[in-house]
Order: structure tokens, then C-alpha cells, then sequence
């Protein structure tokens, strides 16, 4: 096990650079299990949970190749509908091959992923759609066993927005006999990128990006290539990071049209937002006002941004309310924060945070992805040394987040726990 070890205290400044969003990597490695041949995929982010996904793609038949930040993808040699419970377990996300290998092979068995940190994390609306589309899905023995002689189009309306469930969808529907329609279906732009992604592969998808995607499906799928877009949550994480130190960085290689909500609730907090040539400009500032949050599906708030702007919260000037409305038990990080003197009361799905005290710096135990970020974050705003341990968590979402952040004058650094 490791740890970052903060020394609180130095403004950022300097040039960031973005890195391709995890969230869009895992399903559009995931799709190339609908096609025979060589897939290329470039801007891919070299962190854990990809590093998983291309296991799990080997595991399934695949061949994986890796050059730098390309990776290629072949899965003309599929022959296998199993994703065991140690990779599920590791990383949720992985249910995502549940609807094309139903749909390349009929058949899926996939471990039920359990809950996590965060919450319970059903994925029943993955299952339900998928037995719209005419599977039949029983659990057995902690595994998912899903068959279908064939998929067909259907109108499948999502009880609750799911990014990953319109995902696993989307990529079964791609092949079904007729139309599918999905309501209320997920607008990320990580959906949209995976929907550009099967297009370029032969499929034809409308609606990304909106509430209602209709996918008509089609005879078989060819290989392509795809650039994955830039991580909105990276990028958000970095521009929180220049308002926590009273920093001036840019961050380049995001995409700001990804980033609207982030860009209002920063600058409505008095930090300094322009976009220039090559990317966003973001100058922080001694006054942090106090601004109200509530986490929603996009183009809302995004919950993966909540704790990270938490931090932002401690240090203004007055009250803030910060609603978490996705997940169940996303405010983890609150008793990790009380630590370092932050003065956060909670009840239910809101956290009243007190700002206008100091952070000051403790040992503290990263839990989550993101609310490890927000430790680090609170690491550099805070007087002396902070120690955050179970950094593995970290990994999973950003790349050398310690080193960039390095780079633009944090004093930080990894060690052995
Ligand atoms: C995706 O998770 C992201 N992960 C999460 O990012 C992100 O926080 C989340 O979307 C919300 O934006 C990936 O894309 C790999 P959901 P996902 O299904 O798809 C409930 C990170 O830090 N729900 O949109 O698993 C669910 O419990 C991670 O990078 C059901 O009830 O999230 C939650 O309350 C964390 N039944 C809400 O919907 C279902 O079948 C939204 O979950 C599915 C979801």
C-alpha cells in the first residue's frame, strides 16, 4: 500500500494537460467486443481500471495490444461469455460486456457486482432493458446468467438516469433485429462518444446526447478507430486545485463544452474561468464566495465533482449547501475533511459546509476515487503536512496525479504507507 504525502501551503501555477477520460474508455473498449478485427483506440489514460478492462477483453478471447496511449483491440477470437467474480469485484464497470456479449454471442454469465463505498449500485435497469430486448436473465450463485436466441429492438424507458445501463443498451441494441428506443436515457458526453464510436463501427444510433437514443440495428459491426475524448472530471479536479491554493494554471486538452456546469459554479464562487487558444485559464482568488450545489445527471452538477468542490467550499466565506442526489452515501469524505478542521454538518443527502476556517493538515484514508482527490486537494490548501493513505484508490481514475500536480508547484509525493 502507498501514500501522498502533501506539504500543504504553495499556489499552483503553470500548464496542465488533460488526459482521455476513464469514463469513455471503458465502454468503447468494452464495444469492440461487437466486431471482428483490429480496433485502434488512442488518447487512452494508462490507469487501473482500464488496465482491468483489457484483462478482462484477454479473459473473454480478445488480443490487446498497448502503445503508449494506444491500444488496440481484436476480438475475432471471442470464446468466452464469463466475467469472473474477481474482476467484477475489483471493478464495476466490467458489467458493461454484459450486452454485447449477448449480443455477438446470446449468451453472458457476469458476477452481480456487489455494492460499493459509495452505495448499493443496482444495476437492475441494465437488466430489465436487456430482457426488453428479449434476454432471459436469471441470478444464480452471485452470477448473472443471461441467454438470448436473439435480441430485438424494443422502447425501453429508464426508471432512474444510468450512464452505464444506457451504455450496456446501446451496445446490445447495435446489433438487435429492428429499432430500439431508450428513454430517459443517459446525455454524458462519455455516452455520446461511445455512440460515435459504434457509428463509425456500422451502427446507427441517433439521439445521443438527449433524452430519447434510437438505434436501429443492424447485421454485424466492422472495426474502426477512435480518439477518446478528454476527462471532464481530470479537468474539473485541476480547476478546483487552482482555486483551493489560489493558484493561475491552464488546463489544456479539455473540452469546455464538457464542462459547463463545473465552469458556472467555479466562477460563481469567484474563481476566474476564460477560455483561450488552447484551454481554460483559471485564476483563483483570495474571496471564496460560498455557492449552493446539488449533484445531477449532465449537463448537471456531476457527482464524480462533488467532493473535490467540498473542498472549494471549506475555504469560502460563508454557508454552502451541497446536495448529493445521485448516489446514497457520497459524503464519505466529510469525516476525513472534519479531520483537517473543515466544519461540515450532514443530514440525509445534504451536507452544510461552514466555510471562512483553515484547513489544517492530518493523516487521513482515502475511501473512493473521488473522494480520495478531495483529500489531496485539502492536502494543498492546508498549513503543514497531510498524509493520505489507500492511495490505490486514486489510481483507478486519474494518471500521476501527484506528479502533475507537481508539475504546476504542489509539493507532493508518493510513498510506502
Ligand atoms: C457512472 O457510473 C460512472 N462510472 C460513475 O463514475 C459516475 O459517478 C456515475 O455514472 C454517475 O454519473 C462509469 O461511467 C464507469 P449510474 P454508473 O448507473 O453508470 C442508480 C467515477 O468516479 N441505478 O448512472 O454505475 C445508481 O444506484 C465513477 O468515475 C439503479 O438504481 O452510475 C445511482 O444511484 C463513480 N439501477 C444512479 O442510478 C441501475 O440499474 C446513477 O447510477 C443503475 C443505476
Amino acid at each position: 500500500m502507498e501514500k501522498i504525502v502533501i506539504e500543504g501551503g504553495s499556489r499552483l501555477e503553470g500548464t496542465v494537460a488533460i488526459s482521455g477520460a476513464k469514463n469513455a474508455a471503458l465502454p468503447i473498449l468494452v464495444s469492440a467486443l461487437l466486431t471482428e478485427g483490429w480496433n485502434t483506440f488512442d488518447n487512452v489514460p494508462d490507469l487501473k481500471d482500464i488496465r482491468t478492462i483489457k484483462r478482462l477483453l484477454i479473459d473473454l478471447g480478445g488480443k490487446v495490444e498497448t502503445s503508449g496511449s494506444v491500444v488496440k483491440v481484436d476480438a475475432s477470437g471471442l470464446n468466452s461469455y464469463e466475467a469472473p467474480y474477481d474482476l467484477v469485484r475489483t471493478m464495476r464497470a466490467s458489467v458493461l460486456v454484459l450486452g454485447p456479449l449477448l449480443a455477438r454471442l446470446g449468451r453472458a454469465r457476469v458476477s452481480l457486482p456487489g455494492g460499493c463505498a459509495i452505495g448499493a449500485r443496482p444495476i437492475n435497469l441494465h437488466l430489465k432493458g436487456l430482457e426488453e430486448l428479449g434476454a432471459q436473465i436469471s441470478l444464480e450463485h452471485g452470477y448473472i446468467e443471461a441467454q438470448a436466441r436473439s435480441l430485438k429492438g424494443a422502447v425501453v424507458y429508464f426508471d432512474i438516469v444510468t450512464v452505464t445501463g444506457t451504455e450496456n443498451l446501446i451496445m446490445a441494441a447495435a446489433l438487435a433485429e429492428g429499432v430500439t428506443t431508450l428513454r430517459n436515457a443517459a446525455r454524458e458526453p462519455e455516452v455520446v462518444a461511445l455512440a460515435e464510436t459504434l457509428n463509425r463501427m456500422g451502427a446507427q444510433i441517433t439521439g445521443a446526447g438527449t433524452p430519447v437514443i434510437t438505434i436501429k440495428g443492424v447485421e454485424a459491426l466492422k472495426p474502426t478507430s477512435f480518439s477518446i475524448i478528454p476527462d471532464r472530471i481530470e479537468a474539473g479536479t485541476f480547476m478546483v486545485a487552482a482555486g483551493v491554493t489560489r493558484g493561475n494554471i491552464k488546463v489544456v486538452g479539455c473540452e469546455p463544452s464538457h464542462l459547463g456546469a463545473m465552469i458556472n459554479k467555479l466562477q460563481q464562487a469567484g474563481i476566474r474561468v476564460d477560455q483561450e487558444a488552447d484551454g481554460l485559464r483559471i485564476v483563483g482568488t483570495e474571496m471564496i464566495s460560498s455557492v449552493d450545489v446539488k449533484t445531477l445527471p449532465y449537463p448537471g452538477f456531476p457527482t464524480d465533482m462533488q467532493a473535490q468542490f467540498m473542498v472549494l467550499m471549506c475555504l469560502a466565506n460563508g454557508l454552502s449547501v451541497i446536495s448529493e442526489t445521485i448516489f446514497e452515501n457520497r459524503f464519505i469524505h466529510v469525516s476525513e475533511l472534519k479531520r483537517m478542521g473543515a466544519d461540515i454538518a450532514i443530514s440525509g443527502n445534504t451536507a452544510v459546509v461552514r466555510g471562512g476556517g483553515r484547513l489544517t493538515a492530518a493523516p487521513v484514508m482515502a475511501t473512493d476515487l473521488r473522494a480520495s482527490a478531495s483529500l489531496i486537494l485539502a492536502g494543498l490548501a492546508a498549513e503543514g503536512t497531510t498524509e493520505v493513505s489507500r492511495v490505490y484508490h486514486i489510481d483507478r481514475g486519474y494518471e500521476s496525479i501527484e506528479k502533475k500536480l507537481a508539475q504546476l508547484g504542489g509539493h507532493l509525493w508518493r510513498a510506502p504507507a
